[in-house]
């Protein structure tokens, strides 16, 4: 499985998501806020991989913390994860991680246990933030395998692959998923400008995986579609509303407008933690507004010119009737999507296959 993220001499490393296709370069985090900077930098990214990274920031910190006692340790631990919270507002995951170790926090502090005690717990529950996400987007996989049929032309937006997860991913979940089930799947990689995500990373995963893959430009997915040439649409998410409206990487909603034109399945794949209840609806969730030079400048070269404004909101929202279906670890969720999506959110979580 791709190395997204891990541990090595107690150091948090994560592949270098700027540099790829080109280099398999690496970052090593030493301190939370070293981890809070990658995040806020792109180092990594994904809704659920930057949940992942919290946690694991969160127990470097305590790790490297010489509190002697749990009060002081306490006051470290909320500093680091109100810094971890800030560095990205969009994806709901961040903050569900961050609000998980939390909750198991408060809970071995209540429980009288010592400072060497309290890092044994956080250590773990980061370790099950990340093995769960696995087995999630595994889960949401073969959930999602069902609705790709045998012979698919996928399109997908972004990357929602295992760079963008603890590893396996979601929508590219539903593309490993498919395959390892004996579906011939092609897949058509949106380039997603500003940052590229599909045409850098999308591509380079599936690449790897022998999957077919081609990469076109957002624009060309109207001709593409209106062709008869694509099957179905999988994206990812970084938040799920309550009443269904999906938010994820600018472009997607333009993507559900054409497929819904042209008569083509669109389905958001996406784990339970991305799932925000407590959000009504699209227009309460936060979209981030990224540095304008993403999109001024490729590397070094100036693409546009000086003076001219720049716009970049780096999601968009998708209103919940143009999406055909939101595919968890827990099942697929189908209209109306207010009451699966309350219903998935209450299902106890399915026991992990053998
Ligand atoms: O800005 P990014 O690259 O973090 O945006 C990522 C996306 O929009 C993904 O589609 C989403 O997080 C789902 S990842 C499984």
């Amino acid at each position: 499985m791709l190395p997204t993220i891990g541990w090595e001499d107690g150091e948090v490393v994560m592949i270098d998501q700027r540099r790829l296709p080109a280099r398999e370069a690496y970052v090593r985090c030493g301190t939370a806020r070293e981890v809070a900077r990658a995040i806020r930098t792109m180092v990594i990214r994904g809704a659920p991989a930057i949940g992942v990274a919290a946690a694991m920031g969160l127990v470097l910190e305590l790790r490297r913390s010489a509190a002697s006692g749990t009060t002081q340790l306490a006051g470290e631990f909320y500093r680091a994860c109100d810094l971890l919270a800030a560095t990205r507002p969009t994806a709901v995951n961040l903050f569900w991680a961050i609000a998980r170790m939390k909750r198991t926090f408060a809970g071995a502090m209540r429980a009288g246990r010592s400072v060497d005690e309290i890092r044994g717990v956080m250590d773990a529950e980061a370790a099950r933030i990340h093995d769960e996400d696995v087995a999630s987007c595994r889960a949401l996989g073969r959930h999602g395998a069902a609705v790709v049929p045998a012979e698919a032309r996928v399109l997908t937006h972004c990357n929602a692959g295992a760079l963008a997860t603890g590893g396996y991913g979601t929508a590219l979940g539903v593309v490993r998923a498919a395959v390892e089930s004996g579906k011939r799947v092609a897949v058509y990689a949106d380039e997603t400008r500003p940052f590229l995500q599909g045409a850098r990373l999308t591509a380079w995963e599936l690449v790897r995986d022998g999957i077919e893959t081609t990469v076109i430009t957002e624009g060309m997915a109207g001709s593409l579609m209106r062709e008869g040439r694509v099957d179905v649409v999988v994206v990812g998410a970084d938040r799920v509303a309550a009443n269904g409206d999906v938010a994820n990487k600018i472009g997607t909603y333009t993507v559900a407008v054409l497929a819904r034109e042209h008569g083509v399945p669109f389905y958001v794949a996406a784990p339970v933690s991305t799932i925000d209840l407590a959000t009504p609806d699209g227009a309460a969730i936060p979209i981030e507004e990224r540095d304008a030079k993403e999109m001024t400048h490729l590397g070094s070269a100036r693409l546009t010119p000086e003076g001219a404004a720049v716009w970049n909101p780096a999601f968009d929202v998708t209103p919940a009737r143009l999406v055909a279906g939101i595919i968890t670890e827990r099942g697929i969720c189908r209209p109306p999507l207010a009451d699966s999506l309350k219903a998935v959110c209450d299902a106890a979580p399915a026991p992990t296959p053998a």
